[in-house]
């Protein structure tokens, strides 16, 4: 009997087939009434012409970032459309774009559960393993469990480390009135302090700035440059990465894991010796804080210490030399900030700041709150939806309705085009105008460290640095001028975060 006459064949194929109407009505009418139920609208706006693969946003994309203008091009499509909500794809996947407040709201608070990272997790975990800021569910609850306490601390930075590594910047910043970057030296000292922090042994980069090649401290900074920019191609080249020949990223990888490695052997066999002399009674703390051996307290798996710091490295290191180099970048055009921020610190007395002195230097931090508000960070960012769920703003032409949001989908959201809208900020919403802040108060409208539960850790930390690096500039120098090359007209340079892409170029005049 021939295999399509089979009796048997016919009664499974038929079963098959009802059984995928059977699904696909009833998810059909699941998602009916649930659109029903929450008076959702669909987003008329969109902003692809390929309906299928969205390749004419693609190539956009691509232009974009050649011209380094991705920041101001993604915000022309709201601008264009003249919405806060639209839809759009990326090759297979639908994805909805927002810079509505109460939508970022509710993907990273309210309904934090119906989102994960996404793509990001299968791009990053070459580097970053399974760690905090690369996980999801169950091991990024374990993950912030674990490190969480590590931030809770009042005084959670170490300004004598800061001091001291601040000493060793000023030395490579010129006197006499010629050019420097400011940025790569936030780059290095950034570094620097961040990996004292946290592997107890610094890479000491501006120590030894072009000193020794083959110094392993000086390679590890290196790779780990490297490394990132290698997760940042994996991250835009999705599923056809796999293609890419790529052994310089895979061997800085190596590199980067190996160095830290080192630290958290040392840190185990520390907790050992430790846990021994306790039993015996005799030990002796001294009363220092160590990020690492607090987290071989709290377990002795080499690969999830080693996970962890490399995520907070990752998160931490890069953001805060952004936003000192965002905010000089800023600062060297305007005189009338500068003196204002000189003015601030004199009440130091020449004094090196306390922490509470820095709090208190609120001019310096409108400085900061406003660099972040106009040229944030992490100026866009994105979730994936895994369940079918309603964003409450975004559908109808007003875009007053709720909006369905099926699973499957990708929303990406965006801080700067939201630190920009004229309708929250004002009509000089694209300014930097320190001034604002002493009146404003915003909410989910301003959000340069996230919200929600995965709110960052690390953001008194980068306020702290940021602040002590800035009061003990203005300390040392006592006129600055902007040498940017592009007429003071900032530019993105967007890897992992978003920093001046000329750098921070300008000419001191000590004090
Ligand atoms: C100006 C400096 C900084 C900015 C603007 C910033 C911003 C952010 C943002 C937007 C996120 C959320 C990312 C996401 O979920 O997709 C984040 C997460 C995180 N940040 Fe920061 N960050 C800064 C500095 C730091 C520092 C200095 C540290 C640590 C020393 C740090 C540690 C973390 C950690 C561990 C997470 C992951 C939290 C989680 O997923 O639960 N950050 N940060």
């Amino acid at each position: 009997m021939a295999l399509t006459q089979s009796p048997l064949l016919w009664i499974v194929g038929g079963a098959l087939v009802s059984y995928i109407l059977y699904t696909r009505i009833a998810l059909y009418l699941r998602r009916q009434r649930m659109i029903k139920e929450h008076g959702c609208k669909p987003c008329p706006y969109v902003f692809n012409k390929d309906p299928i693969l969205g390749l004419d946003v693609f190539r956009d994309n691509i232009q974009l970032s050649k011209a380094k203008r991705i920041l101001p091009g993604f915000r022309s499509r709201f601008l264009n459309l003249k919405t806060n909500t639209f839809h759009s794809r990326m090759m297979d996947l639908p994805l909805i774009a927002t810079c509505e407040p109460e939508n970022v709201k509710t993907i990273l608070s309210l309904k934090f559960k119906d989102f994960t990272l996404g793509a990001r997790t299968r791009a990053f975990s070459p580097l970053l393993g399974d760690g905090i800021f690369n996980s999801d569910g169950e091991k990024w609850a374990n993950s912030r469990h674990l490190l969480r306490p590590n931030f809770a601390r009042d005084q959670v930075a170490d300004l004598e480390a800061f001091e001291r590594h601040f000493k060793l910047m000023l030395k490579h910043i010129p006197k006499d009135g010629s050019t420097v970057d400011l940025q790569q030296l936030f780059f290095r000292f950034t570094i620097d302090t961040a990996t004292e922090f946290l592997f107890n042994h610094s890479t000491d980069s501006l120590r030894m700035m072009d000193v020794d090649e083959n110094n392993e401290d000086v390679i590890f900074s290196k790779a780990f440059t490297e490394a990132q920019d290698d997760i940042m191609m994996r991250t835009r080249l999705g599923f056809l990465d796999v293609f890419r020949p790529n052994k310089k990223g895979n061997e800085a990888i190596k590199i980067c894991h190996a160095y830290v490695d080192k630290f958290v052997d040392d840190a185990i066999a520390w907790r050992r010796e430790h846990d021994a002399e306790k039993a015996a009674g005799w030990t002796q703390e001294d009363g220092r804080y160590v990020f690492i051996r607090e987290l071989a307290k709290q377990t002795d798996d080499r690969k999830r210490i080693r996970d962890e710091l490399m995520n907070i490295l990752l998160a931490g290191r890069d953001t805060t030399a952004s936003l000192l180099s965002n905010m000089w970048f800023e600062i060297a055009k305007r005189p009338e900030v500068w003196t204002k921020l000189r003015e601030e610190v004199k009440s130091l007395d020449g004094r090196l700041p306390t922490y509470e002195e820095l709090r208190n230097l609120k001019y310096l931090r409108w400085c900061l709150n406003e660099s972040l508000r106009v040229n944030p960070v992490v100026p866009g960012n994105s979730r994936y939806c895994i369940r079918d769920t309603v964003l409450p703003l975004g559908g109808g032409p007003d875009g007053k309705h709720p909006l369905f949001v099926r699973a499957g989908t990708l929303v990406g959201y965006s801080p700067f085009a939201m630190h920009r809208r004229a309708d929250i900020y004002g009509p000089d919403a694209d300014d930097f105008r320190p001034e604002r802040w002493e009146t404003l108060r915003p909410g989910w409208e301003y959000l340069p460290f996230n919200g929600g539960p995965r709110i960052c850790l690390g953001q008194q930390y980068a306020l702290t640095e940021a602040s002590y690096v800035t009061a003990r500039l203005l300390q040392e120098f006592a006129a600055i001028e902007s040498r940017d090359e592009n007429g003071g007209v900032w530019v993105e340079g967007l890897t992992l975060t978003c920093a001046s892409g000329n750098g921070t170029k300008v000419a001191l005049t000590p004090a």
